[in-house]
């Protein structure tokens, strides 16, 4: 006869009718959202009076629950999506779009063992958590103390109690950083290239690295980074837009608003040491070295620098034809 397996950490809060513990996430009229834990005996207080934990305790998920000022509110367990919108921030977050990205394209799998900086809410960290499951492992370094302390709450709250596959490291990632070996690692940092090549030393062969940037100069950086190191193949940048569309009847199209712009994402494969890829084959696109930058005649112009400084990139990179 098989045994049933056990539930993964933090299932017993996800299901069933409320309990002690759960997190519920009120929506009132206007779509907006109020999450908390329940306990007994306490309540929870609105603009439109207050709602009862008790009057939810018990009951199942998906029901109106009226406030003493005759306000109703759908009371629903959050999804990982909602609970990081609405968890306490000391860092930005990333945002569901680029977690789910992050996952997929980092390949995080159940079991693996996954080296995280920074740590900020701890918003990927749950993402990170809920994909490597209780028989996997996420190391989490933070160099400010008050955003892991923030981190450790926010997780705490989602899963409910300790999650057993977290360590929480308070330090720079460079220094702090142990010689354990890791399957992936997830960098959503200012200056992910300060730090390549601390963690291409405990990436496994064949491991990928992802790093989580906003700004197009961060991605160069770390593109190049990663490029010049030795030890990663060719690097994929890529970036995702979401749109959210309005329908209603014959009125069906995408929202007028949207979020424009959360982060680009650079993932990249740790190749086996001693191994020398052969020189890319694609040719550089045109002004990708810096020449074309400046007009023939402008000041400052000095295109036999320039071209000697491509060169000089070039031959470094082996791609001189
Ligand atoms: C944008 S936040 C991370 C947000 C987080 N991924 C989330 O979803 O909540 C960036 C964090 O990286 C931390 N950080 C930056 N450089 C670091 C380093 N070298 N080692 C450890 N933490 C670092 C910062 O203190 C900051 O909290």
């Amino acid at each position: 006869m098989s045994e049933t397996p056990s539930a993964p950490h933090g299932a017993e809060h996800r299901r069933g009718p409320f309990k002690p513990g759960d997190l519920v996430q009120l929506t009132d009229t206007k779509g907006r959202h109020h999450t908390f834990p329940l306990q007994p005996g306490r309540q929870f207080h609105t603009h439109k009076g207050s709602v009862d934990h008790d009057a939810l305790i018990g009951a199942v998920e998906g029901v109106l629950v009226r406030s003493s000022g005759g306000m109703d509110y759908l009371a629903l367990r959050p999804l990982l999506a909602d609970y990081v919108l609405s968890m306490p921030r000391g860092a930005a977050v990333v945002y569901p779009k680029d977690a789910a990205q992050i996952v997929s394209m980092a390949d995080i799998y159940p079991g693996a063992r996954v080296l995280e900086a920074g740590v900020g809410s701890g918003a990927l960290t749950c993402t990170l958590l809920r994909a490597v499951g209780d028989s996997g492992a996420v190391y989490s370094y933070e160099r400010r103390e008050d955003f892991a302390m923030i981190a450790a709450k926010n997780v705490r709250t989602f899963f409910g109690g300790e999650h057993p596959a977290w360590t929480l490291c308070v330090g720079d990632l460079v220094s702090a950083i142990r010689p354990q070996e890791v399957d992936r690692v997830v960098l959503d940092m200012l200056a992910p290239w300060e730090c390549i090549d601390s963690v291409a030393k405990v990436l496994v062969p064949g491991g990928a690295l992802i790093c989580y940037v906003a700004t197009t100069t961060q991605l160069s950086r770390t593109v190049e980074t990663l490029r010049d190191h030795g030890r990663f193949a060719e690097p994929a940048a890529t970036e995702t837009l979401l749109r959210t569309w309005h329908v209603e009847g014959l009125a069906v199209r995408p929202d007028h608003r949207m979020v424009g712009h959360t982060g680009f994402l650079v993932t990249a494969r740790r190749i086996a040491d001693g191994v020398d890829l052969p020189p890319r084959r694609r040719r550089p696109a045109k002004g990708a070295d810096g020449e074309d930058t400046w007009a023939p005649d402008a000041p400052g112009d000095d295109r036999e620098a320039q071209s000697a400084a491509r060169e000089a990139r070039l031959a470094r990179r082996g791609e001189l034809p």
